[in-house]
């Protein structure tokens, strides 16, 4: 069984092939990094015209290099959502209508899915149930993963997600964008001398709240020299405070469920410091800490189409030809499976 990945849903024109005994085959990832960061953000319609004139030649290479005909795909996953309209848009219009010509069965898959699903195609993959901590661009979010398709939310962010805090940090310390990774970077140049505040960290609960981050990371700034060490001192105190926030919600999730396996994913789980004091926890803790490797943790079409085989060849999902483009979809909200 050999299915096709296609991942569009915001700044990546992502492809890949997953078969059910060799596991991932090959992928290939555009980004449109470049042109957006003229804009400082992403622009939508850039962003879908690109998609347009990517993601075809992408199949073709991918086809290519890997040596695989048409008729050699059984089944085409494409994100649904969420995401940019447009740009989803594009990836689910390609996928229905390659699978029309093909064919074949096509899936829609939630993007977060993805994410959650993206450890298991690396060596060492969780077992079921396990708390996912899913930190991206657009969400951050505790799910408990009973099976695949059985999501229970245990806690969300109210405001900010931990990636779009990282990147309007970025910002303020003139990192330009995407500023996750650059602030990172700086980060390390620094010491976390500034106190910055744990959100949400002293009361019951496993919500988030990052927008006050944002705001102490420009008042601190305001009242400093806004010298390079400032800057990377200021980056070092957020960087921590995300990353001690989301440990100490990650530690509450595990010991309220009694769950002993972690798998943190999405954008931010590429982050060093973050992905340290996670481990520390849970080895403190006795449990398990599973991440996808740091290619996987931002936007790839791979983790589409491992969970497109999941979903088309293990558990019968039937759909019909629409083609589904959902710019908002909550995660708790896709379809259960036995
Ligand atoms: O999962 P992703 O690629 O796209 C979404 O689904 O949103 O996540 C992108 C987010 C961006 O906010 C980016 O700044 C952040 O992940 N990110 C990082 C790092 N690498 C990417 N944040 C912190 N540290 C990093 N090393
Ligand atoms: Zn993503």
């Amino acid at each position: 069984m050999y299915v096709l990945g296609i991942e569009t849903s915001c700044d990546e024109t992502g492809v890949a092939i997953y078969h059910d005994q060799k596991g991932l085959i090959n992928h290939f990832l555009y980004s449109q990094v470049d042109m957006h960061s003229e804009y400082g953000g992403v622009v939508p319609e850039l962003a879908s015209r690109d998609h347009i004139r990517k993601l075809v030649p992408l199949i073709k290479k991918l086809l290519q290099e890997t040596n695989l005909k048409n008729s050699n795909i059984n089944g085409i996953a494409y994100t649904a959502g969420p995401g940019l309209m447009g740009a989803l848009l594009v990836g689910a219009a390609t996928a229905r209508s390659l699978a029309w010509a093909w064919q074949i069965p096509a899936v829609a898959i939630h993007h977060m899915e993805g994410h959650l699903l993206a450890p298991m195609l690396e060596k060492n993959t969780p077992t079921m149930p396990f708390i996912a901590l899913l930190i991206s661009g657009g969400h951050t979010l505790l799910v408990h993963v009973k099976a695949i398709g059985n999501y229970q939310l245990l806690g969300e962010s109210l405001d900010d997600a931990a990636g779009e805090a990282f990147d309007k940090a970025a910002k303020m310390l003139d990192l330009g964008y995407p500023g996750g990774a650059r602030l990172a970077a700086l980060a390390e140049q620094g010491e976390p001398k500034y106190k910055f505040p744990r959100p949400m960290t002293d009361r019951p609960g496993l919500n988030f709240s990052f927008s006050g981050l944002k705001t102490f990371t420009l008042n601190t700034l305001k009242n400093s020299d806004k010298s390079q060490q400032d800057k990377a001192d200021i980056a070092a105190a957020f960087q921590t405070a995300v990353a001690d926030t989301l440990t100490i919600k990650c530690k509450r999730a595990l010991k309220q469920t009694g769950l002993k396996n972690l798998v943190v994913a999405g954008g931010v789980s590429a982050n060093q410091q973050i992905r340290n004091a996670l481990t520390e926890m849970t080895s403190k803790e006795h449990a398990n800490i599973y991440f996808p490797r740091l290619e996987f943790c931002t936007d790839n079409g791979a983790m589409i189409a491992y969970a497109g085989y999941q979903r088309l060849f293990t558990g019968h999902q039937q759909q019909d030809l629409a083609i589904i483009a959902q710019p908002r979809w909550l995660l708790t909200a896709i379809e259960n499976r036995p």
